[in-house]
């Protein structure tokens, strides 16, 4: 999945060379071998549901236009449900701690079938009290009413999709909505929900500074809790691959991107993660048990999932093209790919992850996450520490300002052998 965005999950590269291990009894998990996790993790949800109005030039998300209206919302509720009930062996007894309905656009979906979907999540897992509940939306899909009844229906965290408040520049990258619907579905999000975010991104074509200045003060005028912006990535396989629009290069996006960390933490936003900002108490609980390597069952089209048992890590995959998925899941078999994690590639993984929060991590964490030993990272450590990439204590290890701008270079240290 991708670094990027809420519950669109930051899923690192998956090791080709490690055999699928196909339609598993569970009990093949629970198999001896050399890892041992004493704990495990927290456990996430993650829902996707991946329709859209219209495919965004960038987008490389697993997302398709809806064609004439017809969305199969019923029938896909019914493979949600059916690629639950077969995932239950998996994860039995263990609570959920977040939920995340992520798209594609979650908000096309009727208030009624969300609730039907949170109805069969609560019949079928046990959720912690007062579970985050994030849902996607795009303001194009915004009519009166409707995000108050996704409240009703179970939703406590809406994330909405606005990119810019600029009319041209929603129009270069191909948006189906304007600046006026964004800003009304920002009031709505407001007056129903206690926790919203703001999905904003940078570097748009055409952009320089002063737009960008235009587009976190509309932003920050909403008083948003939490605030996501993007780079935005020309991604392989998009239109904008095909046809890339004319973008600003690298000194401009790198000094947008100061900019964006100067505002957003002068409005009281502090960037806990490379592209998450929050006030105090409102970061993404979901996405930070993803940022702690916590455990995520993912359903839907193209889910992925990441389950730990007491002597391995497991990443599964469901079918991604929504017909192919709505045919294996009602019949049972939602997971298309499924393999455990390297023993090499885990702590790359887990660093991927970790190394992503200001915060950093607590070093026991490595060990309950990965059931490696630390001394696994000992020199990547040492030699992060000599290039001033990361700070570290008796008990944690973060990235220093220099670390967090150049966190490829960081996380690389951490690459298994070849
Ligand atoms: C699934 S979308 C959010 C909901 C809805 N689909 C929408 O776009 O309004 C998640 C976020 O990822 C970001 N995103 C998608 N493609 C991107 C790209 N190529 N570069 C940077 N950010 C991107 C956008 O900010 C988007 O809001
Ligand atoms: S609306 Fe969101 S998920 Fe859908 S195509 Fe656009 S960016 Fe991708």
């Amino acid at each position: 999945m991708h670094p990027r965005q809420g519950g669109v999950v930051p899923i690192a590269p998956l090791d080709a060379d490690t055999p699928s291990l196909g339609a598993t009894p569970v009990e093949t998990f629970l198999r001896p071998g050399t890892l041992t996790l004493g704990t495990q993790p927290p456990l996430s949800l993650y829902v996707h549901l991946p329709w859209c109005l219209a495919k965004c030039p960038y987008c490389d998300f697993n997302s398709h236009a809806v064609r004439d209206g017809a969305l199969p919302e019923a029938r896909y509720l019914d493979a949600l449900r059916a690629d639950l009930e077969a995932a239950l062996p998996l994860v039995w007894g263990r609570p959920i701690v977040s939920v995340f309905i992520g798209g594609g656009t979650p908000s096309l979906f009727s208030p009624a079938g969300i609730e039907r979907l949170l109805s069969d999540v609560r019949c079928l897992l046990p959720l912690v009290p007062d579970c985050e509940i994030t849902l996607e939306a795009n303001p194009g899909t915004f009519e009166r009413e409707r995000f108050r009844a996704f409240a009703q229906a179970g939703v406590t965290r809406l994330s909405i999709g606005v990119q810019s408040f600029d009319d041209e520049a929603l129009r270069r990258i191909g948006r189906v909505h304007d600046a006026a619907q964004a800003r009304a579905a920002i009031e709505e999000a407001r007056s129903a929900f206690e926790r919203f975010n703001i999905d904003l991104m940078y570097a748009l074509p055409g952009q320089d500074l002063a737009a960008l200045q235009r587009d976190l003060d509309a932003a920050l005028a909403f008083e948003p809790q939490h605030l996501s912006i993007y780079h935005l990535t020309i991604e392989p396989n998009t239109r904008f691959a095909l046809d890339p629009p004319p973008l600003p290069d690298d000194d401009l996006a790198s000094a947008m991107l100061d900019v964006v960390t100067e505002r957003a933490e002068r409005a009281g936003l502090v960037r806990y993660e490379v592209s998450a900002f929050a006030r105090s108490g409102r970061q993404c609980l979901h996405n930070l048990n993803y940022w702690h390597f916590g455990d995520y069952l993912g359903v839907g089209a193209g889910a992925h999932g990441k389950l730990s048992f007491p002597h391995r890590v497991v990443r599964q995959t469901r079918w991604r093209e929504p017909a192919s998925y709505l045919e294996h899941a009602l019949a049972g078999r939602a997971v298309s790919q499924e393999h455990e994690v390297a023993r090499d590639a885990l702590a790359f993984e887990f660093m991927l992850n970790a190394l992503r929060l200001r915060d950093g991590f607590e070093l026991a964490l490595f060990g309950q996450r990965t059931g490696l030993p630390l001394s696994q990272i000992g020199p990547a450590l040492d030699e992060a520490e000599r290039r001033g990439l990361i700070g570290r204590d008796l008990s944690r290890v973060w990235p220093t300002a220099r670390g967090f701008d150049f966190l490829s270079d960081l996380q690389q240290l951490f690459l298994p052998p070849d």
